[in-house]
């Protein structure tokens, strides 16, 4: 049975001409028992009408937030509370802003505020708009704050450019709404996942650090991914931007001294598996200044002495291995080689190599590709968002956990 049986779906539609493709995606929701309710913004109304909507959905249409007819039959706010999640398809450039800035100047804005369920987005814009780092960092913003995006697709666009922006297809948009409201199962339930996250900083002096660009994104999204399957999940956390995952416990931490311990602290109660995303500094001050270093005399060069931090994963793989001990390999060149060589160096059973040469993924970015090697087998899963790619890396360790050795 599909998991959108009785589901209420609320879509939201903004200008753009995608939106004469929302009304497949409404048939098809509908068709799969889905009870879906439209709202449109002003400027989806140049695209596409109210009669066509309230014909595929079965309900009355509502876009404006002061109509009293409509509130007499379901306040917005009711109406926030109705849906187990809000679609917007498509979802243009000034709707993103809009919502990533938490205003509520119409309904559709209103309603997303105002509401607990799940929201999904599928933008849909120029190519230059999309790339346009304000549409960016809106971006990250809502990804922050837990919003999911089918999305969008590249290729030809209707203006005549190529390029990203396009929206998704709807049978992708379907199954990707199917997806998220799937039950996920809880067999991990009973596990104590420890995940350790972001960067480390050494200080150099009261003012200065030594630190990397690690956003701490795939850390988090893994803390999340397994949390969603039933972990216990210890998250030991550089500093980062990024607010703690639902139901996971964060140690907040700065240096790779720091770090170790905390994870030392976290492992006393056996761990099933154990996951280094953070980029751990290998080096710290041998001495860290008391007071502000000063400049001195009219020499352009100073000396730093540095000596080695101790290697996390490395020192908990001997002392208190997890049942499963996961490293991340971040290369610049021959990434499966030495990825494969950290693998046997550091005692793990997986190794996730990523290539941070790459401007696209890696260090700070909302996607990633990685590799998976175990001594004897390799996997690649497609470049996809952290937050998809750690379901899969979740899925995978499991696997692996459950593997006749
Ligand atoms: O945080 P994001 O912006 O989302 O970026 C993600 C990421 C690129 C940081 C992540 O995917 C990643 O590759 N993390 C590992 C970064 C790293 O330090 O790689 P490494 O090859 O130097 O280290 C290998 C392994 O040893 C890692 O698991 C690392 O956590 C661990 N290590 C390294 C040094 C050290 N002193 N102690 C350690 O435990």
């Amino acid at each position: 049975m599909s998991s959108l049986v009785n589901k209420q779906i609320l879509v939201g539609i903004t200008g753009g001409i995608a939106a004469y493709k929302t009304i497949e995606l409404i048939r098809l929701l509908s068709k799969a028992g889905a009870d879906v309710q439209v709202v449109l913004t002003d400027g989806a109304k140049a695209f596409v009408t109210e009669m066509t909507l309230q014909a595929v959905s079965g309900h009355p249409v509502r876009s404006s937030l002061l109509d009293p007819a409509a509130e007499l039959g379901m306040g917005h706010i009711e109406l926030a509370k109705w849906a187990d999640l809000i679609v917007i398809a498509p979802a243009s450039a000034d709707f993103m802003a809009r919502y990533a800035q938490g205003m509520a100047n119409d309904l559709l804005t209103t309603l997303c505020l105002a509401t607990d369920a799940p929201v999904a987005l599928a933008p849909a814009m120029n190519q230059a708009m999309w790339q346009h780092p304000a549409t960016q960092a809106n971006l990250t913003t809502l990804i922050s704050r837990g919003v999911h995006m089918i999305g969008p697709a590249a290729g030809a666009q209707a203006c005549g450019d190529v390029g990203p922006g396009r929206m998704e297809e709807p049978q992708d948009i379907y199954a990707a709404i199917d997806t998220l409201l799937s039950p996920v199962a809880q067999d991990l339930a009973g596990q104590h996942w420890v995940i350790t996250a972001g960067p480390t900083m050494e200080a150099i002096d009261p003012v200065r650090y030594i630190s990397n660009h690690s956003s701490g994104k795939m850390g988090y999204a893994l803390a999340a991914a397994a949390q969603a399957r039933g972990a216990r999940v210890t998250l030991i956390s550089g500093p980062t931007q990024l607010a703690a995952p639902q139901g996971v416990q964060r140690v907040d931490i700065k240096s790779a001294e720091d770090m170790l311990s905390a994870c030392r602290t976290a492992m006393l109660e056996q761990a099933d598996v154990f996951i280094g995303a953070a980029a751990v500094a290998d080096f710290r001050m041998k001495d860290v200044a008391s007071q502000k270093m000063k400049k001195s005399g009219d020499s352009n060069e100073m000396q730093l002495t540095l000596v080695k931090n101790p290697d996390v994963i490395a020192t908990l793989s001997q002392e208190q291995a997890a049942k499963c001990m996961v490293g991340f390999a971040a290369e610049t060149q021959d990434v499966i080689a030495y990825a494969q060589s950290k693998l046997e160096r550091k005692g793990l059973d997986l190794i996730i190599a990523n290539d941070v040469s790459r401007t696209d993924i890696g260090f700070n970015n909302d996607e990633n590709q990685v590799t998976v090697l175990s001594k004897d087998q390799q996997w690649t899963p497609p470049k996809e968002s952290k937050a998809a790619l750690a379901v899969e890396l979740v899925g995978l360790i499991t696997q692996y956990q459950t593997q006749p050795s």
